[in-house]
Order: C-alpha cells, then structure tokens, then sequence
C-alpha cells in the first residue's frame, strides 16, 4: 500500500535565514495573516454584491450593471443606464429617493423606477437589494 503524505509548509523570510513554521506560529507572529477573523473583509464578491460602506448615504455605486443607492440608511437599485440616452444614473446626483441624471437633468424615483423629470419618459427598472451583514447583494430576478 502506497502512503501519500501531503504536508503544507508555511515560512517567513527573516534576516536571511529561512524558518519552517505552524499557521498559528505564523500567525502569531503576523498579525495582518490572521484573515479569518474577518470573513466579510477577505471574501471575493460577486458581480451583483458590494461593500455597504462602499455607498455611504446619499450616494450611489455601480454593482455590475446596476446602480445601488443609499437612500437614509435604505438601499435600492436601478437599472444604471438612463432610459433617456444611457447616461450612468450611479454617477448622478442623488436627493432623497431622486436620482438626478447627470447627461441631461432627468430625474427618477430610485426605489420606485418613476420617472419625476424629463427628458426621459420612461422609467428605469428596479431591483430588490438584500443585505446580509457589511455584504449588500442586488437580486434581478422578482
Ligand atoms: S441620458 Fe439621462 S437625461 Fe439624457
């Protein structure tokens, strides 16, 4: 019978000599590598999640091809193209729950898709956010 041993060898690199160590050695002596502590700040997001801090309120974000808007602590997201002439609503104004479209002034309901304001006649789609901890997702399918 064949054995096969796989063993993961983590080092450091100090004052040239080279040190075989433990993940808790390392760990213990680099406090930087203790990463899974904070799942949320290590984790790879998707195209349709974000960083909640990342869209402070009264802000948008571009999340894939949507925008995200903190509306008081509230998110919701739209379409991100203008349904005017495809300006980036995300880069917009945002007052309240009114998006201000920055190419030539329309203005929507953020979390209703309304158009408030022309020149756009028609409203932008929305979508539902959720929020699970620091980590916002947009979910297109109602
Ligand atoms: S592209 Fe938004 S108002 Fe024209």
């Amino acid at each position: 019978m064949k054995w096969v041993v796989t063993i993961l060898l983590e080092y450091e690199w100090r004052a040239g000599a080279f040190k075989l160590g433990t993940e808790r050695e390392i760990m213990r002596t680099n406090p930087e590598a203790n990463v899974a502590s904070s799942p949320a700040k290590s984790a790879v997001l998707k195209d349709n999640q974000f960083r909640i801090d990342a869209v402070p309120a009264g802000s948008g974000l571009l999340v894939g091809d949507a925008a995200v808007f903190n509306v008081a602590g509230s998110f919701c997201a739209t379409q991100a193209k203008c349904t005017h002439r495809g300006g980036p609503l995300n880069e917009g104004t945002l007052d309240g729950s009114t998006v201000t479209c920055p190419w030539h002034g329309s203005q929507f309901n953020v979390c209703s898709g309304a158009v408030l304001r022309g020149p756009a006649t028609e409203p932008v789609k929305t979508y539902r956010v959720i929020v699970e901890g620091e980590i916002g997702r947009v979910e297109k399918e109602n």
